[in-house]
């Protein structure tokens, strides 16, 4: 694992988007895989802008990493997100985009039918970002390290976190979602983990001067070399050693 250390959550962005537009315009078919939420709002508007001034994404695949289980055009979904942040914005299409169906009645099949998807297109970039809990998808603390695609309960925090971000009652707040697993997002060529404000400084400590423990999920990404974590000054705030930047 690699770490960066930026100054704020516009220069996070822009690190990170870097790297996207890199696979963009270095692969033949480059495979994307998003994450939503609060940390990546300012990649996709850089995204947006490029794709809008004539950035080629004709050939791309876009997908992600999970959907919560919920009415399809829930203000929370993954779906929603995508078309509000990206789909919705853009005139020229990516060549595929894949999303997980959190309406699926039998989540075997539908997690059989996503990882088909995922063999069929191995990801360039897996994009994430970090729960305060550590988590990264729906990979709660606890979750065992070979985790494959499953349907994950919500911690406590993450409903909250949910609902904060959403803006949303408890009572309409998913506790569910269909997540990749550490197996499946390890799998992609680079991983790219946007860390951003006060409320992650915890979660960065535990991951960066804290053990290897499911207890913080995060930390199944430590011994992966392709992995990239972006982290703003309030993130890194309670940092005590010094970490090197790339
Ligand atoms: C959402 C997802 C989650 C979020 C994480 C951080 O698709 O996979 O793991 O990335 O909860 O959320 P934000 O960015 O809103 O702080």
């Amino acid at each position: 694992m690699k770490t960066i250390f930026v100054k704020d959550y516009d220069e996070m962005s822009k690190k990170g988007y870097e790297i996207i537009q890199d696979v963009i315009k270095t692969k033949e078919q480059p495979v994307i895989s998003m994450t939503t939420g609060g940390s990546p709002r300012g990649l996709f508007k850089l995204f947006v802008e490029d794709i809008n001034k004539g950035l080629d994404i004709s050939n791309a695949t876009i997908m992600n990493l999970d959907e919560y289980m919920g009415p399809k055009d829930a203000v929370y979904t993954v779906r929603t997100f995508m078309y509000e942040n990206l789909y919705n914005l853009i005139d020229v299409k990516p060549k595929n985009i894949f999303l997980v169906d959190g309406t699926a009645q039998d989540t075997d099949k539908e997690i059989a039918r996503y990882k088909g998807i995922l063999d069929k297109y191995p990801r360039d970039v897996q994009v994430l970002g970090l729960g305060t809990n550590g988590h990264i998808g729906a990979n709660e603390p606890g979750t065992p390290f070979d985790s494959t695609m499953f349907l994950a309960k919500h911690d406590e925090s993450t409903i909250q976190s949910t609902m904060r971000e959403y803006g949303i009652e408890r009572k309409n707040t998913p506790t569910e979602m269909l997540t990749l697993g550490f197996t499946e997002i390890l799998e992609a060529e680079k991983v790219i983990l946007l860390v951003s404000g006060k409320h992650k400084a915890v979660a960065v400590k535990a991951l960066l001067e804290g053990e290897i423990t499911s207890d913080c999920p995060a930390t199944a990404l430590w011994n992966n070399e392709n992995t990239i974590v972006i982290i703003d000054e309030e993130a890194a705030s309670l940092l005590e050693k010094d970490h090197k930047s790339l």
